[in-house]
């Protein structure tokens, strides 16, 4: 499906989106439409504004003025547990991990296996949720020392592999992920993309991926929106532009702004 497909609904929309922090003017009026099924790919000069868009489209900040659709329907998310309860997930740049807790107990976190103590008593069930996430990290070849190791104590690489596993434990709908390549090694990278590949293939997952290596964007997205100065300036399907377009315009852009 495509943004040409007009009888398609996106499942997440951002109407006219304006955020300021002070007298910095983050996003000046954004409008983006991700579509069921599709990778849409977001790229943009550091400060451009990208983080502060996702947090917005899951409820960590509220918009100045815009509105938000989910599948047609007006959403005001208030924190991204409730984003998450409507099926989207997201890693965001700084994680959301918390480094003094076991990865398994990160893995489910706020949504816990419990157990019965003595048959009434309800505690936590670690020991379904260390085996499970073993189970699930090997599948997805993930390597870390331990499942019970605290994420504090993972390297940068590791911690990001770690949240992305998270996000797509659930399959959700919609799966938005800000700079997940960022710490990783070249195989890791590998692994990450095709797990995004994967989940568009066999789950129909509509996926944000926010990323600065172009030719990465351009493997695994199907359209791109490049945001510039608080707007999105650019959209396109990836078989409509290249990676030499668009390096040339945030050349060009870099130019204007300078001088
Ligand atoms: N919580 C905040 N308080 C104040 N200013 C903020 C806050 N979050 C972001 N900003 C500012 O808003 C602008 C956009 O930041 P944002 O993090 O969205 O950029 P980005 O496109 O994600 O950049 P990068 O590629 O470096 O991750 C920046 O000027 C930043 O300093
Ligand atoms: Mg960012």
């Amino acid at each position: 499906m495509s943004q040409n497909d007009a009888a398609a609904v996106p499942i997440l929309e951002a109407r006219g989106v304006r955020k300021s922090f002070g007298p910095v003017q983050a996003l000046r009026n954004v409008s983006l439409r991700l579509y069921p099924g599709e990778v849409l790919g977001m790229v943009g000069n550091n400060g451009a504004g990208k983080s502060t868009l996702i947090k917005i489209l899951t409820g960590f900040h509220s918009p100045d003025a815009g509105e938000l659709f989910l599948s047609g329907k007006a959403v005001n998310f208030r924190s991204p547990d409730e984003a998450r309860m409507h099926g989207i997930e997201t890693v965001y740049q700084d994680l959301g991990l918390i480094n003094d807790l076991p990865v398994f107990r990160n893995m489910f976190l706020r949504r816990e296996h419990m157990r019965r103590f003595l048959g009434v008593l309800p505690v936590l069930d670690d020991r379904r949720m260390r085996k499970e996430t073993q189970d699930y990290l090997r599948k997805l070849r993930i390597e870390i020392p331990s499942v019970k190791a605290d994420v504090g104590l993972l390297s940068g690489g590791q911690r990001q592999a770690i949240a992305v596993a998270r996000s797509i434990y659930m399959h959700p709908n919609v799966l938005i992920l800000d700079e997940p390549l960022a710490a990783m090694g070249a195989r890791e990278g590998r692994m990450i993309l095709d797990l995004v590949l994967e989940l568009k293939r066999n789950y129909h997952t509509a996926i944000l991926l926010i990323a600065h290596n172009y030719a990465q964007v351009f493997e695994v997205c199907d359209r791109i929106n490049w945001l510039t100065r608080g707007e999105i300036s650019f959209d396109k399907s990836v078989s409509d532009t290249s990676v030499d377009e668009l390096t040339r315009m945030v050349m060009a852009d870099y130019m204007e702004s300078s001088g």
